[in-house]
């Protein structure tokens, strides 16, 4: 056995990642910048991948000793980090330095026999451990800490807002209250190499990669994962030199179309998720969607699944997302309580329908912090103009070029408060001429719509689409009404008129349902929308707001 003071000092780079992102973390708390270099959207993939590979996941009786059980793994390896999290039972995400640590404790893991059921004897990185005698483990069970894999409670987020001392601190507040832990980020990337070890069965070297909100920088605790299977990288190996005149090609089965490939990969992937898969339940095969997946539960992180293929594009508006989340700290705190706000009035749903979906609202934001004098955040045209050679990237004939090195971006100028920004977020949503406008993050710019959808955001890598194209009029004019509605207490709040439910102020405000309620009343009483009225008054404070902002200034 190896001595239990090893299991925490094996060599790599983990323990101190975490700590730059606890450093990173907390400069959002700040405000003040995080100076570090960031690291690049590549390089974090690459490490969390690698770190997941050598992880396994082991569900076990509450009546355990922590330091045992460390102790009986330890046979197979030096262990870097463990976590414990509790999910219909308790589990542990255990990472051994090594990859063969994996193999070594598979090598004497037994299929259980089920008596009346059959097992099917897929030896994946999941473990179920049994305790040969239990009465010796449980004096020490009680020392175990279990990380928290879930969002606040609403009644824990009031009290938490409340108790903020500023609109700023309590922007930053729900940011940290919400934003994934460092285990939640290293279980969404093991849960992607457990299906990833699945399709390598039929794809040896695929990988499967988290996208979207997992990864991008602004998923909140408990929101799906996106997963990507990339079967690119086994064509990469192809460009290597060949001796000789000869060239070789796989024999392949040939499909009349690219989706039709992506179909039947899916459609066989799907299948054995659904009887090999462990935990992997629900499965569902949407093939015939614009982008076809498999949608499925894995049941011991508690992730709701969705696995795309050929989705490139998709990992590269991550890759940019992720670049302006993490170029000034106010962008993911404007965020955060933009869609928490928007959850909270039921504008955004998670079922698939006329609503305007977190991804709408996140790019609003971006765009909105581009049109800041100074801006917050650059063009992606800007972007584009900053990229080397290195950075070139074309997908499917669509130029998804821009700099990958987050440090050679000149940080903005621009000092003002996450309060002003929240209010003039909703002013400029309020006011915005969604019907002869779209929203465009290329140039930073309205541009006249190009289709008559009632929302329209131009997907920022295949320009002819509209990322919002499913949102209604009637959604997208309680979106306007409720910017109004916000827009309005907080200038009450700021001119010393907190709301009439005192005790909750600012960001808590915002997020009562009862907000809602008095848009729809006062439009059931009258057939003029409240929203007219409010419009009209945002107007008339327009002028003294825009004195007030340059008063307001400051960090
Ligand atoms: N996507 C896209 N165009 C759309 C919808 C989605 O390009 N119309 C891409 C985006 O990169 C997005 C990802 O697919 O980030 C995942 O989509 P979705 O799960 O809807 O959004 P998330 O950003 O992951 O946000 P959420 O937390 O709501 O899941
Ligand atoms: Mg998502």
């Amino acid at each position: 056995l190896r001595p239990i003071h090893r299991l925490l000092s094996c060599p790599g780079t983990v323990a101190a990642d975490a700590r730059k992102e606890e450093q990173s973390s907390g400069s959002a708390e700040t405000g003040s910048e995080d100076r570090t270099p960031k690291k690049r959207f590549s390089e974090v993939q690459k490490e969390r991948r690698e770190q997941a590979q050598r992880s396994v996941l082991i569900h076990f009786p509450n009546k355990i000793s922590e330091k045992k059980f460390l102790k009986y793994l330890s046979q197979h390896g030096p262990i870097n980090n463990h976590f414990f999290y509790e999910s219909f039972g308790l589990y542990a995400v255990v990472e051994f330095c090594q990859k063969e640590s994996v193999a070594s404790l598979q090598s004497v893991t037994r299929t259980p026999s089920m008596g009346t059921e059959a097992a099917i004897p897929f030896r994946s990185r999941c473990f179920h451990l049994k305790l040969k005698n239990a009465s010796n483990q449980t004096s020490e069970q009680s020392c175990i800490t279990r990380s928290n894999q879930s969002p606040p409670s609403s009644k824990k987020l009031f009290e938490l807002l409340c108790d903020a001392e500023s609109i700023d601190d309590q922007l930053n507040t729900l940011l940290k209250e919400f934003q994934l832990t460092e285990e939640n980020t290293k279980l969404r990337y093991f849960t992607c190499s457990l299906i990833e070890d699945i399709a390598a069965a039929y794809f040896p070297d695929c990988a499967v990669r988290p996208f979207g909100s997992s990864v991008n920088g602004f998923g909140k605790l408990g929101c799906d994962l996106d997963m990507f299977l990339d079967l690119d990288e086994i064509g990469k190996f192809s460009d290597h030199k060949t001796l000789g005149n000869f060239l070789m090609e796989f024999q392949v089965k040939n499909v009349p179309s690219e989706r039709i490939a992506t179909q039947k990969i899916l459609s066989v992937i799907g299948e054995c998720l659904d009887h090999f898969g462990p935990g992997c339940v629900g499965v569902q095969k949407i093939l015939n969607a614009r982008c076809p997946l498999v949608r499925f539960s894995h049941q011991a992180s508690g992730f709701q699944c969705d696995l795309t293929t050929n989705n490139r594009i998709a990992l590269k508006s991550s890759e940019l997302l992720y670049i302006y989340g993490a170029l000034d700290s106010r962008v993911r705190a404007l965020v955060f309580s933009i869609r928490c706000w928007a959850r909270a009035h039921s504008l955004t749903s998670s079922i698939p329908g006329a609503w305007i979906t977190n991804f709408s609202l996140t790019m609003m934001v971006i765009f909105f912090l581009q049109k800041r004098s100074p801006p917050i955040l650059p063009t992606l045209d800007y972007l584009k103009s900053l990229a080397d050679a290195e950075d070139k990237c074309i997908i499917e004939g669509h130029n998804c070029t821009f700099v990958c090195d987050l440090n050679r971006i000149k940080p903005s100028g621009n000092t003002e408060t996450l309060e002003l920004l929240l209010k003039e977020f909703f002013e400029y949503f309020g006011n915005f001429a969604f019907n002869k406008n779209s929203i465009n993050i290329r140039q930073g710019k309205e541009q006249n719509k190009p289709e008559p959808s009632p929302l329209h955001i131009q997907n920022p890598f295949e320009t002819s689409l509209n990322i919002s194209k499913n949102v209604s009029q009637s959604q997208l004019q309680k979106f306007v009404d409720l910017a109004r509605e916000s827009a309005w207490i907080l200038h009450q709040e700021v001119n010393g008129h907190p709301s009439p439910s005192s005790k909750l102020w600012g960001l808590a405000a915002l997020l009562l349902p009862s907000v809602a309620k008095n848009v729809s009343q006062t439009k059931r009483k009258k057939k003029k929308p409240a929203s007219e009225r409010v419009k009209n008054l945002l107007e008339s404070i327009k002028s003294s707001s825009t004195e007030n902002s340059t008063n307001t200034n400051g960090t």
